[in-house]
């Protein structure tokens, strides 16, 4: 069994906007009880078992998502959703009003969602790690400045069945990953396992974070996926990252079609851009630039009044 100290919940902080600012300036994280529409969540559990039915994954007829055992290469099976649930979660009132007490703005919602399918991880092994995982997502995505809302589409019956955990306070240590160690990985003993907390989550509930707040994924010891779904989202008065389909690449110019204005944005990368792909995300060399930037591509870019980008990575929506 996995165990992991509770979570603070804030949920009786609501409608207190100073005492939510203070907490989330101190945790850099926020985690509140039953915000979020239930039968929203429930529509959403439907869209992730059809997506998982229909790689045989999981069997419709069975209530519980349990994993068939059958194999799968598609990096999360349920991003075939698109963008029919996300696109119905981010109009929750209650969630827009937490953000904007947090933000003294409106939320601006990034076109960066993940649909989580997390499969059944077997029996833990001696002395495994269960914060293998750990990373803070500003690493891989420099200047955004993004905050995240996860929550889970399906309850977590307890901390041994795949739950999330953060690490409260570690957005006051900068970045903690290593680019001498591989896959850049925080260094052991970089955040304490004392630090760590979680929750069994229920439908309705949501974890509001920080880029920079270390988090991780749980081992999963059931025998069935843990279906999950996170959001970004800024202020609206922060610089916006550009998101669009490449329209051409001179060099090192990428220009992109914008979605929201039909604008031609045109950026450039140097070496100190983070060139990214999906997954996995290690660095791409910048005269490979190609390889997530080419005429149609998908992409979001971070860059400043320069048009100098942060990040460039490959984008699925
Ligand atoms: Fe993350």
């Amino acid at each position: 069994m996995i165990s992991v100290t509770p979570l603070t919940d804030s949920t009786p902080l609501l409608g207190d906007g100073k005492a939510l600012r203070q907490r989330w300036d101190e945790d850099g994280t926020l985690y509140f009880r039953g915000v979020i529409d239930r039968d929203l969540m429930a529509w959403a559990e439907q869209h992730y078992r059809e997506a998982l039915a229909a790689e045989e994954l999981i069997d419709l007829a069975v209530e519980a998502p349990v994993w068939t055992g059958k194999a799968s290469d598609t990096w999360r099976p349920c991003d075939a959703i698109g963008t029919t649930v996300w696109h119905e979660v981010v109009k929750q009132e209650a969630l827009n009003a937490i953000l904007h007490e947090l933000f003294q703005a409106d939320a601006a919602w990034l076109p960066i969602v993940a649909h989580r399918s997390a499969f059944p991880s077997g029996p833990l092994k001696e002395g495994e790690d269960i914060f293998a995982g750990q990373h803070q997502d500003a690493f891989y995505n420099e200047g955004m400045n993004s905050t995240i809302c996860w929550m889970p589409v399906r309850d977590i019956a307890d901390m041994s069945c795949g739950t999330f955990a953060l690490a409260p306070g570690t957005h006051r240590r900068g970045i903690l990953h290593s680019k001498d160690l591989p896959n850049y990985r925080i260094p052991d003993g970089a955040v304490g396992k004392h630090e760590w907390r979680s929750a069994a989550y229920r439908v309705g509930d949501v974890v509001i974070f920080r880029d920079d707040t270390v988090h991780a994924a749980l081992p999963n010891l059931s025998n069935a996926f843990r279906l999950s779904i996170d959001l970004r989202v800024g202020s609206s008065l922060a610089p916006q990252p550009v998101g669009g389909t490449v329209e051409s690449v001179d060099g090192r110019s990428v220009t992109i079609r914008e979605d929201e204005t039909g604008a031609l944005v045109t950026v450039t990368v140097d070496d100190d851009t983070y060139i990214r792909d999906m997954n996995p995300h290690p660095r791409i060399p910048t005269d490979e630039v190609g390889r997530v930037a080419w005429p149609g591509a998908r992409v979001l870019a971070m860059a400043g009044k320069d048009r100098k980008a942060t990040v460039l990575r490959r984008n699925r929506y």
